[in-house]
């Protein structure tokens, strides 16, 4: 009797302090997925440091998710590849780091690929082997004053990713004397039957041809002049989307670009156009398109935005998603080199954006990317709210639900006037807006007010602007919240918004507001089941 009570207590104890929510922060307690500020619905590393999603790749039923990882610090240091899995886009399961650094360098961003006709003769059983592209970064050379210190390695794996082994002859793409030389996305192109690598060389990206993984040849490069150039290109990615009301093609390049965002700091654009295996080239819609979008944009940048938030950056699309599923998802890290060190979290810093799939919309004002939540999300939905509200000017209204964990989806007719939308609040009088401004016809999120920013004077200095891109259509939200983000993708897909806040205290309400009035259509609300 006396050794079941210990024992129960033991357990009790045991459960208390591994549970028990981490108010302090302590950042020798493991994690808990409870602590202040932790997304409930979004990844992040158990502990420590993550930047950017690398070699995203799709095999054997397993998402796999690397990424930028220091497993010393909850600041950046020496680059390795951190590893998660996940089997429906929702749930991760973490693993061992994938790739760490050596006497060659740090291991910063990259791609990975499933080789599945053995082309680079690393499979040891018939199975096609994963290989991993990467950047090694000299840290040493960088040091002296050289140039040359980043080029482009390979690594591979015969059992699903989880132990890799580094090719004897990296590196396999040496540096031609480019001092920002990174982050290689490899895909094969199948019309002509070859790899093909883009990577971000400072100011414009470099296309690159290969067999064998092993051995590549320079094709071309693009973006000296195009697009926006406030900062380092970093992180491209490039892939043919089939448009759904034509059953055309078209290529997708995205490059990162940091500082230079829409607004301010680290931000990914986008280009539409063709790529026959040499050469990428912009749509002559798309180019006018963004002739256009630069004299709308506040910025006044000749540019396209993957997302006008603060924090999303470095994004890439997941490779071999099987042709049946035919879906082009993509990941971006939450957060902006602006401030992403500074983060007031404890035993870890930043997490991913949810998933998103992208595709090509052809439009009044020709082609442009069009996102999506993929329909994963709606397994982790709980019971739908669908509420009708009085929406004469100066209404506010309380949904009625907990903002933690939320998707909303909301339509409203296009002559709206003022502006209206959801204000998050806690008892600490703190508040965060997002929604649609007539005035400015753009979608907003306000963080200015969301509770502590003393961390970077950067991080809440102004509202957040997201232009509407199509002129009378509805008004449309579909908006994830959790615990301290909020991601809005509107305009039927072809504008979002992704922003990151830090309340002293959880918000615990949520309301519609309108100051002039607005005709909501539909306002459906779902409550989301966290995923840890
Ligand atoms: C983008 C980036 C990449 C680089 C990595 C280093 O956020 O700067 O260009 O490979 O982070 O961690």
């Amino acid at each position: 009797m006396y050794a079941k009570t210990l024992l129960i207590f033991l357990v009790a104890v045991t459960l208390f302090t591994t549970c028990r929510k981490d108010e302090t922060g302590d950042a020798t307690a493991g994690p808990t997925y409870l602590e202040q500020h932790r997304p409930q619905l979004h990844f992040s590393p158990p502990t420590q440091w993550m930047n950017d999603p690398n070699g995203m790749v799709f095999f054997d039923n397993e998402y796999h998710l690397f990424y930028q990882y220091y497993p010393d610090s909850t600041v950046w240091g020496p680059m390795h590849w951190g590893h998660a899995i996940s089997k429906d886009l929702a749930h991760w399961e973490h693993l061992p780091v994938g790739i760490a650094p050596d006497e060659k360098g740090y291991i910063f961003s990259g791609s990975a690929v499933v080789d599945w006709d053995n082309t680079s003769g690393f499979s040891d059983d018939g199975e096609p082997p994963l290989v991993a592209i990467f950047t090694y970064h000299d840290p040493e050379g960088e040091k002296s004053g050289a140039i040359d210190f980043q080029s482009q390695a390979i690594a591979y794996s015969n059992d699903r990713g989880r132990t890799w082994t580094k090719y004897e002859n990296n590196p396999v793409v040496p540096n031609p004397g480019i001092r920002d030389f990174r982050d290689p996305k490899v895909i094969w192109d199948s019309d002509n039957r070859q790899w093909i690598m883009v990577l971000a060389a400072q100011d414009k990206v470099m296309f690159y041809a290969s067999k064998d993984l092993k051995k590549w040849n320079y094709l071309s490069q693009f973006g000296k002049n195009r697009g926006a150039h406030g900062g380092v290109w970093e992180c491209p990615d490039l892939f043919p989307v089939t448009i759904s009301e034509t059953g055309g093609r078209k290529w997708v390049l995205l490059v990162s670009i940091n500082p230079g965002g829409p607004n301010g700091g680290s931000a990914t654009q986008y280009f539409i156009g063709e790529f026959d295996g040499q050469r990428f080239r912009l749509d002559q819609e798309f180019g006018a398109e963004m002739a256009r979008q630069a004299r709308k944009d506040t910025s006044n940048v000749a540019a396209c935005w993957v997302d006008y938030g603060r924090d999303n950056y470095a994004g890439v699309t997941w490779s071999d998603i099987p042709q049946e599923d035919g879906r082009r998802i993509f990941m971006g890290w939450m957060s902006n080199w602006d401030y992403a060190q500074v983060v007031p979290t404890q035993l870890w810093r930043s997490a991913m954006t949810l998933p998103r799939q992208f595709q090509v919309k052809s439009t009044a004002m020709g082609p442009r990317l069009a996102q999506f939540f993929p329909q994963e999300l709606q397994n982790i939905r709980g019971e739908k709210k669908e509420i009708t509200i009085n929406t004469s000017p100066g209404t506010t209204h309380d949904l009625g639900v907990d903002p933690q964990k939320l998707e909303i989806i909301l339509e409203a007719a296009t002559d709206a006037t003022g502006s209206f939308g959801f204000e998050l609040l806690n008892t600490k009088g703190e508040v965060y807006r997002i929604g649609y401004s007539a005035d400015m016809q753009a979608y907003f999120s306000d963080r200015t007010k969301a509770g502590n920013h003393d961390f970077s004077e950067k991080f809440a200095q102004e509202i957040h602007y997201a232009p509407k891109q199509l002129e009378g259509v509805l008004i449309t939200m579909h908006l994830v919240l959790d615990v301290s983000s909020a991601e809005l993708i509107a305009d039927d897909g072809l504008t979002a918004i992704t922003d990151i806040f830090f309340p002293t205290e959880d918000f615990t309400t949520i309301r519609f507001f309108t100051n002039e009035g607005v005709a909501v259509q539909r306002l459906d609300v779902y409550p989301l089941e966290g995923v840890w």
